[in-house]
Parts: structure tokens; C-alpha cells; sequence
């Protein structure tokens, strides 16, 4: 399998002195990345994922499950992993595992991931995949480790008494995740940067440690989605663990309760103002999002009516949005088999691939007999 070099590295030099994730230099290496993408889709390999606990919404949607199948459809090859191990960072058990697994799968089909284009996988199914942890846990140190602020964030948020092993070593596990594939372009939001630094230091150590040339894997980019937060109806972050999400899957009679009963503030005059309003603006914005118009002037026409009318305008653009994604996986939801099989057909995919990394890396690191 021929490697493929970080994109922005080779393609645009301005971007590679900087070899650091912060904020603003991913934003500026989003930016080159995407002027590539329109140019040459096909030299990018996507690595996408999420993890099995519990069921996508909303944030999920606009935040980063519209922009895969964008990629997708731009002609972009994708996998998307189910990160089944990853739930087991911050609690004991991974609860309804084969149902939120599944209700992934279903989301991801009825969004309009097509499984002919995209390898849907979860990666406890693939060894390969998980041999590589091993290797690329000896290229990063403790303190590295214990750096990592998304992990420390995870740490503080943590519903278990005692910090695992597995909530230390899981950005490693990531890295392997992302490499197996040898992926040159992740989709995230702002906390998953630091795994992908994470990332970028174990693939360019691997490729020096193990003198291999022009680099066995390659040093993967973000791509920051542009997508402004949503909050969810109790006006934080709109969060799976929070209760405070619309469901994809949610009907319209439980969008239309869940939206009534959204925080908003005591001024009758709706406005979009984000950064004094947050929760009445991020209303105005999932309408606008829905309906593909400008939030000021969603704001405009609703002006003196109220939030009852917000709400109810909210509401109404959501359930129409959502409808057929809706529909599609009623239907889908009905063919369980066919649920399975993507799956399977997805993790033999998957697993042909990791096969070739581990065969690399194992000539590379000498270790074959
Ligand atoms: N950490 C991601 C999350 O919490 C899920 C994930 C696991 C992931 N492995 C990944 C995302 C690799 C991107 C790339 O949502």
C-alpha cells in the first residue's frame, strides 16, 4: 500500500512550518484543505467517528454529520468508525451497546451515508486496528499523556471513582484509529484537536524511529468544522449525557415538546445575538440552519412575537428537516438484517486494510518471522 503524505504538508508549504494544532493555525490549514478538497477529492482519506452512547442529535447533525456526507458526495473516500472501545474511558460498562451501535448505523444510513462509498466499522472488530496501540503506546510518554486537556476535562466529568488506564491511553488508541487507514484528513470539533496532535507526533515518530522512508503513515490534518454550537434546550452545550438534545430519531410531536420547553430569556423582542441572547439566538440559528436562511433575518420576521412564535417557527423547520431523514429510518429501523450486514461488510472492509498497515509496520519495526 502506497502511503500518503500529510496533505497540507506537501500541498501548501505556508501551513507546514507551523507543526503545532493550536486553534487558529487549524482553522488557517482547514481553510487551504478545503480549497484542495473542491480541487482533488480524491486524494483524501477520511477518518470520521463516533462513540456508541446513545443516540446522535442535533449538535451531532450540523456540527459534523452534514459535512461527511458532503465529503462523501465531493467524491472523498470515508470511514466511519463506531468507537465502541472509547465508551469504556469514563464508566464501567458500556450500556445498550448493540442498540446504540445500531441506532449509529441507522442514523448514518438515513443521513445519506451510502455504505457502496463509505466503510461503517466499529473498531473492537478489528485486530489489526488494535495491535497497533502497542507499538504507537511506546512512542508517547506519561506526561504527554497526562497533558492532554480534553482527557483532563474527561477526567473531571468522570462517572467513575478511579481514573482507568484506558481514559490515559485511549488518545494512543485513537491514533490507531486514525492511522490503520492511514487516513490524511479528520473532521473535528475543537476538542479532538489535541488527540489529533496526539496523532500527528506518533505517526512522524513511527516514520523516524523506524526509518521508513517517506514516511509509512502520514501526519493527518483537522478539518475544523465552520458550524457554529448549538445548545440544547436547557441553553448549555447540547450533549448526548446532558439530556438536553433533539434526537434525529425523535418524533415530531417530541421535537415540538422538547423545543417548547427550550430555555429562552424575558425579552419578547427576538433578536440574534448570540453572544448576549445565547439561547434565544441558538433557536433563531436551528431554524436558520433548517431552513438555509440568515438568522438576523429569521429574527426580523418573528421580531415583537415572542418566543411562543420562535418556538413554534423552531419547531416546525426542525420536523420538516428532519422529515425524511426521518422516514428513511423508520424504514431502514425495519431491516435489521441489512443494519448487520453493513456493519459486517464494513469491518471486513476495515480489517483487509488494517492487515496491510500491521504488515508495514511490522517490516518496519523488523518483527517479521
Ligand atoms: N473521540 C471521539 C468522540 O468522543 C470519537 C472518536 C474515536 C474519533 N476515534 C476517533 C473521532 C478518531 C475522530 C477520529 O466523539
Amino acid at each position: 500500500m502506497t502511503s500518503m503524505p500529510g496533505v497540507v504538508g506537501s500541498a501548501a508549504a505556508d501551513y507546514s512550518s507551523s507543526d503545532s494544532l493550536g486553534t487558529s493555525a487549524a482553522q488557517t490549514r482547514s481553510a487551504a484543505v478545503e480549497d484542495l478538497i473542491r480541487q482533488d477529492p480524491g486524494r483524501f482519506r477520511v477518518l470520521t467517528g463516533d462513540r456508541p452512547t446513545g443516540q446522535l442529535h442535533l449538535g451531532h447533525y450540523f456540527g459534523t454529520l452534514h459535512n461527511r456526507v458532503r465529503l462523501q458526495d465531493l467524491g472523498v473516500e470515508m470511514f466511519v468508525l463506531i468507537a465502541d472501545y472509547q465508551v469504556l474511558t469514563d464508566r464501567d460498562v458500556a450500556d445498550h451497546l448493540v442498540e446504540h451501535v445500531e441506532g449509529l448505523v441507522l442514523d448514518y444510513l438515513a443521513i445519506g451515508i451510502d455504505p457502496d462509498q463509505s466503510t461503517v466499522f466499529a473498531h473492537s472488530a478489528i485486530p489489526a486496528l488494535n495491535q497497533l496501540l502497542l507499538p504507537f503506546l511506546s512512542l508517547v510518554s506519561v506526561a504527554e499523556l497526562g497533558r492532554n486537556p480534553t482527557v483532563k476535562d474527561e477526567i473531571a466529568h468522570s462517572r467513575q471513582s478511579a481514573v482507568s488506564g484506558l481514559m490515559f491511553t485511549y488518545p494512543a488508541h485513537q491514533a490507531a484509529d486514525i492511522l490503520f487507514c492511514k487516513a490524511n484528513l479528520v473532521p473535528v470539533g475543537q476538542d479532538q484537536l489535541p488527540h489529533l496532535e496526539l496523532t500527528r507526533s506518533i505517526a512522524r515518530r513511527f516514520n523516524d524511529r523506524y526509518g521508513t522512508g517517506a514516511g509509512l503513515f502520514p501526519e493527518p490534518d483537522a478539518l475544523l468544522s465552520d458550524a457554529p454550537l448549538l445548545l440544547g434546550t436547557d441553553g448549555t452545550k447540547m450533549s448526548k449525557s446532558r439530556g438536553n438534545a433533539i434526537a434525529l430519531a425523535a418524533s415530531a410531536d417530541e421535537t415540538a415538546r422538547l423545543i417548547r420547553g427550550a430555555k429562552t430569556d424575558a425579552d419578547r423582542h427576538i433578536t440574534y445575538d448570540p453572544v448576549n441572547r445565547p439561547e434565544v439566538s441558538s433557536l433563531v440559528l436551528l431554524a436558520a440552519l433548517c431552513l438555509g436562511r440568515d438568522p438576523h433575518q429569521i429574527a426580523d420576521d418573528i421580531g415583537n412575537a415572542g418566543a411562543a412564535t420562535l418556538k413554534n417557527t423552531v419547531s416546525e423547520a426542525v420536523n420538516e428537516y428532519l422529515a425524511p431523514i426521518r422516514a428513511r429510518r423508520k424504514q431502514l429501523a425495519q431491516d435489521r438484517g441489512l443494519i448487520r450486514q453493513v456493519l459486517r461488510e464494513g469491518n471486513e472492509r476495515a480489517t483487509a486494510v488494517a492487515d496491510a498497515t500491521l504488515t508495514d509496520v511490522r517490516a518496519a519495526m523488523n518483527s517479521v518471522y
